[in-house]
């Protein structure tokens, strides 16, 4: 009992110690906390893994101007409408073009969001850009959070690939739950299209770019948490079905005086996306219900539960088949692959905020998302949406509910 209750203390950063007790922050009770059922021996081994106090309360997305659709791209490359519709339910992707930043998307995908929320700019805390494609290597966040004017927010990014935006949620939930910070930004956001090689039929297909945000804040005294339950997982055993690896050509560094070479290195370089899909597939329709089982059972909810599953938008088949194995009929889950293809970290807030804006996530709805990919990384959370209802124009939610069933 008391190891357990040391465990518990701990990952809400409580401790018995008087140091420490003056840390807690006064708004967060820990004997609020929600824990699930028979959570003792799950606590003891990693963790909590109950609900957080950090809700969703807003969200926005963008994608660049320029659209491909397939019967463009099998102009450029050996395939067709048909194969790749039937394979994958993609129908178009969105793509930077030259001159244009990911940074730009992720702009204006958190602009719209903290708009969407009714949350100031200068009340946001805590940054994070989950992306595997920044326009800096260094980062894009703290570019992101200065011009959307977060000036009295840390930021950084956080790089898990298509699994990003989920590892994102989780991380500024942890800040928000504590109390650390109250208000949080997380963005998602990738521009693959420049990292695949668009001769390859196999990968070039499936991506696009695009971005997504959500506005998270702590869960008041008050109110109920938003976060009901949640879990990450990654295998490094698998990164050779789906990388990005680097291979810089060979640099000599030589005194020219001497005619010596000092040193040899490498200069900055990538190949482009490699993946064996068969391989991805297999471990995504594996993989994805798992996660999200331990995520449902975390929250302590039920699946019926669950209004509306949101997986990531890599292929229509895979996230049949993710539904299927949960239960979950086709009328509950989001998709908008057909017209953005699979945008990495973007594709979950991208398609959060389409289904916000067409009215069919509700405030209240319990939303079961994950995400999966390169790493190999995933996760998934249960969140209960609570933001700002959109008006709709009638008639479209009836015809998106007709277009996914
Ligand atoms: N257009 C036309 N034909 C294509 C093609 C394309 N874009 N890509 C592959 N083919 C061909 C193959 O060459 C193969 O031809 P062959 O039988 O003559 O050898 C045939 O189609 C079948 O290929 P296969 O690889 O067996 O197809 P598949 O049913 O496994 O579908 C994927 C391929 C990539 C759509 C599928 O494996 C997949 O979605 N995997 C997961 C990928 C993913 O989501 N990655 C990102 C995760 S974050």
């Amino acid at each position: 009992m008391a190891v357990a209750l040391f465990t518990l203390f701990a990952a809400v950063g409580w401790s018995p110690s008087p140091l420490h007790r003056r840390s807690v922050p006064t708004h967060v009770d820990p004997s609020t906390l929600v824990l699930r059922r028979g959570a003792s021996a799950v606590m003891h081994e990693r963790g909590i893994r109950g609900a957080l106090r950090a809700r969703l309360v807003g969200v926005g997305s963008a994608a660049p101007e320029q659209r491909v659709d397939n019967h463009q791209l099998a102009r450029v490359v050996d395939t067709s409408d048909d194969w790749i519709v039937q394979r994958t339910g993609i129908s178009a992707r969105h793509l930077l073009a030259p001159g244009e930043g990911l940074a730009d998307l992720g702009i204006a995908a958190a602009t719209k969001a903290l708009q969407h929320a009714q949350v100031e700019a200068e009340e946001v805390e805590l940054v994070i850009l989950a992306s595997s494609s920044p326009d800096d290597m260094f980062g894009d966040a703290a570019h992101i959070a200065k011009e959307v004017g977060c000036k009295n927010a840390a930021a950084f990014d956080l790089t898990a690939a298509c699994s990003g935006f989920m590892f994102a949620v989780a991380t500024a939930a942890q800040f928000l739950h504590t109390g650390h910070h109250r208000t949080a930004l997380v963005v998602g956001a990738d521009a693959l299209s420049r990292w695949v090689d668009w001769s390859d039929r196999n990968t070039c297909v499936l991506f696009g770019d695009g971005a997504g945000a959500v506005v998270m804040k702590t869960a008041e005294a008050h109110q109920r948490p938003g976060v009901l339950g949640y879990e990450m997982r990654s295998d490094g055993a698998g990164r050779k079905n789906l990388n990005l690896g680097y291979q810089g050509p060979s640099v000599h560094l030589t005194d020219e005086a001497e005619g010596e070479v000092v040193a040899e290195v490498t200069k900055g370089e990538y190949q482009p996306i490699g993946m064996n899909g068969k391989k991805v597939y297999q471990f995504a329709t594996s993989k994805a219900p798992q996660v999200l089982r331990e995520a449902i059972d975390a929250a302590g909810v039920k699946v019926e539960d669950i209004d509306w599953l949101l997986l990531h938008q890599a292929n229509i088949r895979i996230i049949e088949i993710v539904a299927e194995k949960l239960g979950i009929p086709m009328s509950k889950v989001l998709t908008n692959l057909e017209e953005h293809g699979n945008t990495s970290a973007g594709t979950i807030p991208l398609c959060l905020d389409d289904a916000v804006k067409q009215g069919r996530v509700r405030n209240g709805d319990v939303v079961a998302m994950a995400g999966f990919g390169a790493g190999l990384s995933w996760g998934a959370a249960v969140v209960r949406w609570e933001g700002p209802e959109v008006e709709v124009e009638s008639g479209q939610e009836v015809e998106e509910a007709v277009a996914v069933d």
